[in-house]
């Protein structure tokens, strides 16, 4: 007989069919009522065990976490709770979990104890759905841009090129650490390394998507990226997944319209795709805020939240209107802001860009024309002289999730721009090719999606939202 997923079974519900489950369990209540749980969903299913009809020597394993094969006829359920259940005919024990060990116990764990026990949280309900949501994100990812006439991309993960996050990369070596070759100036002599110069593990696919797009049009990367900043926030990981959609012949409109759109998408393909799971995260997420004074707590619960975002369009504002809002506002007024802002130019923090979302808009917002003096080489320059295309998508609770720009095309103003910056011109000699053969207007943004997913889910922290956080001092697993 084959097993059925638990999913598969409620939504068929074949009363009166023998049927074969597997899952792990929930509780035991009362030696008589087994919750089954498969992972499938957030549902369990209820096997009822006539407990004169089994051998005690079973029954006791039949513990928390425990795996199980159930085998039984499905009927019509006689108590509250649930449409259906197993008449429990046969109980297979795949392996039993001892409750004196077992971390994970029917009742209230704290995100941070379960963050010590990454391998199991996936067991409890709150990490099943956001797990679950992840992955039905990921397909809406593809979905999106594969029915928009995009290709997928795969940048190189290890790269020779560290013009974008230089100082912030982690080193991809094979030299010996306690006996590195050494050259004639008494440095480490990477000529000798496994790449025969010094290599590192991507912080962006964005250069080497940009070739792409000039080529196959409109492509997307979504992919790992490293960054090995020492930021302990809830907002930073060291390894996190970010998608990077590149469009040869679009400009900062453009590609507002594509981040918005997309963004829309994927959330609305989860309202669509997850309802069961986002009515448990809403619940978890109303009861969190329990703990919280009222003028912390949302205004709105986290399915709200979504439909807001997909129902309404984002503002767009210029980094100088921004600037004004921010410099006139009360928490800059009353010097509430850790960090003040005083004038045009002022790099902007997580607490303004909350402000701006979260205070004043009240909605999704994107700030575009950012000055060029805080902002990535390759970004193309406004005729001003002292801004230059970019934007940034600004999320209420999450802050920035997406970030992008036109891209600077010629190749005159570019390499200015590197000089400028005393980036070496040799490093980026294919880059430069690309204003020189065919250069065009492109553009592109980056998203990083576990932040993505933290507002899908409502969690707070973006280490609770991938299976295994990598963040300062903490590669466990
Ligand atoms: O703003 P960032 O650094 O932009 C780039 O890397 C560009 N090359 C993107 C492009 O134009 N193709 O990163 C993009 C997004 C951020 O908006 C943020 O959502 C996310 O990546 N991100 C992080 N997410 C988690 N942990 C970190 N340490 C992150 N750093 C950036
Ligand atoms: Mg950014």
């Amino acid at each position: 007989m084959r097993s059925i997923a638990i999913k598969e079974l409620l939504a068929k519900q074949p009363l009166g069919d023998t049927v074969e489950v597997n899952g792990w369990v929930k509780t035991f209540r009362s030696n008589r009522f087994i919750a089954l749980n498969d992972g499938s969903t957030i549902q369990n299913i209820q096997c009822v065990v006539d407990f004169e009809k089994f051998d005690e020597s079973i029954l006791k394993k039949i513990t928390t976490g425990a795996a199980l094969k159930i085998k039984g006829q499905l009927v019509e359920s006689q108590g509250k709770g649930q449409s259906v259940e197993i008449q429990t005919e046969d109980i297979f024990v795949h392996g039993t979990a001892d409750p004196d060990t077992y971390p994970i116990q029917p009742k209230k764990h704290s995100l941070e104890f379960l963050r010590e026990k990454a391998h199991l949280r996936v067991r409890t309900n709150t990490f099943s759905a956001i797990m679950r949501v992840r992955s039905v994100l990921s397909f809406a990812v593809h979905s999106y841009f594969q029915q928009n006439g995009f290709y997928y991309m795969h940048p190189p993960i290890i790269t020779g090129s560290d013009a974008e996050g230089a100082g912030e990369m982690f080193r991809v070596t094979t030299l010996d650490s306690k006996n590195p070759p050494m050259n004639e100036d008494g440095e480490v002599d990477f000529g000798e390394d496994f790449f025969g110069k010094e290599a590192n593990l991507t912080v962006s696919g964005q250069l080497e998507a940009e070739t792409y797009a000039m080529g196959l049009g409109k492509v997307y990367t979504f992919g790992p990226t490293f960054r090995a900043e020492n930021s302990n926030t809830s907002r930073h990981l060291a390894e996190f997944w970010m998608i990077e959609p590149e469009m040869a012949f679009y400009d900062l409109d453009a590609n507002m319209d594509l981040a918005e759109d997309f963004i829309k998408f994927t959330i609305r393909y989860v309202l669509d795709h997850c309802q069961e799971d986002l009515v448990f995260l809403e619940k978890r997420l109303l009861d969190e805020e329990k703990s919280k004074p009222q003028h912390e707590r949302s205004e709105m619960t986290l399915i709200e939240k979504l439909k807001f975002v997909v129902d309404n369009n984002f503002k767009r504002v210029t980094y100088t209107e921004a600037i004004d809002i921010l410099r006139n506002s009360k928490p800059n007024k009353k010097k509430k802001f850790q960090f003040l802002i005083n004038e045009w130019g002022a790099d902007l923090q997580s607490e303004h860009e909350r402000f701006l979302v979260e205070k004043h808009f009240k909605c999704p917002v994107i700030l575009f024309d950012y000055p060029a003096d805080i902002k990535a080489f390759y970004m193309r320059l406004n005729e001003d002289g002292k801004t230059v295309r970019a934007m940034d998508v600004l999320f209420p609770g999450i802050g920035e999730i997406a970030g992008g720009s036109q891209r600077e095309e010629r190749l005159e103003v570019l390499q200015q721009k590197i000089k400028a910056l005393d980036i070496e011109e040799e490093e980026l000699w294919w880059y430069l090719d690309l204003r020189r053969f065919g250069t065009a207007v492109h553009s592109g943004f980056g998203l990083g999606f576990e932040r993505l997913v933290q507002f899908a889910t409502g969690m707070g922290n973006i280490r609770d939202v991938i299976p295994y956080p990598r963040t300062p001092q903490n590669a466990e697993f």
